[in-house]
């Protein structure tokens, strides 16, 4: 990966990344754990599907856009196992359509991972039945690259046009939208970054984010790493802040975005909405073209993943709540769209957020 041109210093050349490709279509995938982080940094090595799988749904690697660039090397190592078993053609096919559903299903919320595993099968299925599963790997690993690539592009553009947009003084943000969650500069944090880098100054609210700590772990680390300064503060305090003045605006990233411009995001995200339109303050998503579902009519429609009550009762292996007693762990929430100030895109800004303006500015129809 190279570092965007137009920002000579990124997160890229701070903050290891999230997701690489070892070597050609013979090498493996290599994830930052994020578990680990920010006490250490440690590589998950993935030769086989199971290890990809294992390492989205355990959060090792997470954020929609990162875990799409992961489902895309994921087909790649998925062929790569056809190529050790010497699989013929068809079979080799076959198997990687298989675990390519694995793979799409691993996590349910971000579309970005059944949009990443698709756009490479598209390529998968013009190609000749005949293709030797050698071929395929290679196939896979350009197209897996390009997403990638391209992913980085993306979150520059996302930085520039939220920069303009965003008010003068303090910004909140929740969970993490960084170079860890994404193969650039990030989403809504590269809004932040951006803005910083063009010289502005402001004080920046880290949520910690309840219940895996996204927004103290990691979002306060990348930032840290940047020399950034930030806040981090308990989720239950931003109404306080708000009150107190103390912020002018709110952006978060999002998983899905559908038609209507209802967006999913972190558990917490709607909640942080209701809460900035009551205190008057404009509250922003920012996410690439990828992230939209167009499919969906409104956010009643997202499947919203249901995590391991033990994440909420024994938070970072200390037991914060009696074993016996239950405990919801809903990943995500649904911010609709009447709350959303802008939607922030590579394309430019949505705002107002409405089916037609979606539709406009992603080019389809309404
Ligand atoms: O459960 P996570 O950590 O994968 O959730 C991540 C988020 O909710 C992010 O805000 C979202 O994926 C956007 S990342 C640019």
């Amino acid at each position: 990966m190279t570092s965007d041109s137009a920002s000579p210093k990124t997160a890229v050349d701070r903050v290891p990344q999230a997701v690489r490709w070892i070597g050609e279509e013979d090498g493996h995938l290599e994830i930052l754990d994020q578990t680990k982080l920010p006490l250490s940094r440690e590589q998950v090595v993935c030769r086989d599907v199971p290890t990809v799988i294992e390492a989205i749904r355990m959060l090792r690697v997470r954020g929609a856009p990162a875990i799409g660039i992961a489902g895309g090397y994921g087909l790649v190592v998925a062929a790569r196992e056809a190529v050790r078993a010497g699989m013929a053609p068809s079979a080799a096919r076959s198997h990687i359509l298989a675990q390519a559903e694995e793979i799409a299903t691993a996590r349910p919320t971000a579309v970005n991972l059944r949009w990443a595993v698709e756009r490479s099968l598209g390529l998968l299925s013009s190609l000749p039945a005949e293709t030797a599963a050698e071929q395929l790997a290679h196939v896979l690993l350009e197209e897996a690259r390009a997403i990638h690539e391209e992913d980085r592009r993306l979150c520059a553009a996302i930085g520039r046009h939220g920069a303009a947009v965003l008010p003068e003084g303090g910004i909140l943000t929740h969970c993490n939208t960084g170079a860890l969650a994404t193969g650039g500069d990030g989403t809504a944090l590269a809004t932040i970054t951006t803005a910083w880098e063009q010289g502005r100054r402001f004080d920046i609210f880290a949520d910690e984010t309840r219940p895996l700590l996204q927004g103290g772990r990691l979002t306060a680390w990348e930032l840290t790493e940047r020399g950034i300064p930030v806040t981090v503060i308990v989720d239950s305090a931003a109404a306080h802040i708000m009150k107190s003045g103390r912020v002018s605006s709110v952006i978060v990233g999002a998983d899905r975005i559908t038609a209507n411009g209802d967006a999913a995001n972190k558990i917490g995200t709607y909640g942080l909405a209701v809460l900035a339109e009551a205190h008057g303050i404009p509250f922003f998503v920012a996410a690439p073209s990828s992230t939209f579902d167009l499919s969906l009519a409104s956010g009643d429609d997202i499947p919203i993943e249901e995590r391991d009550a033990n994440e909420v009762k024994r938070p970072l292996g200390v037991q914060a709540a009696p074993e016996t007693a239950a405990a919801a762990n809903p990943a995500f929430d649904v911010t609709p769209a009447r709350l959303i100030r802008g939607i922030v895109t590579e394309h430019g800004v949505i705002s107002p957020v409405s089916r037609e303006t979606v539709a406009e500015m992603l080019g389809s129809q309404p």
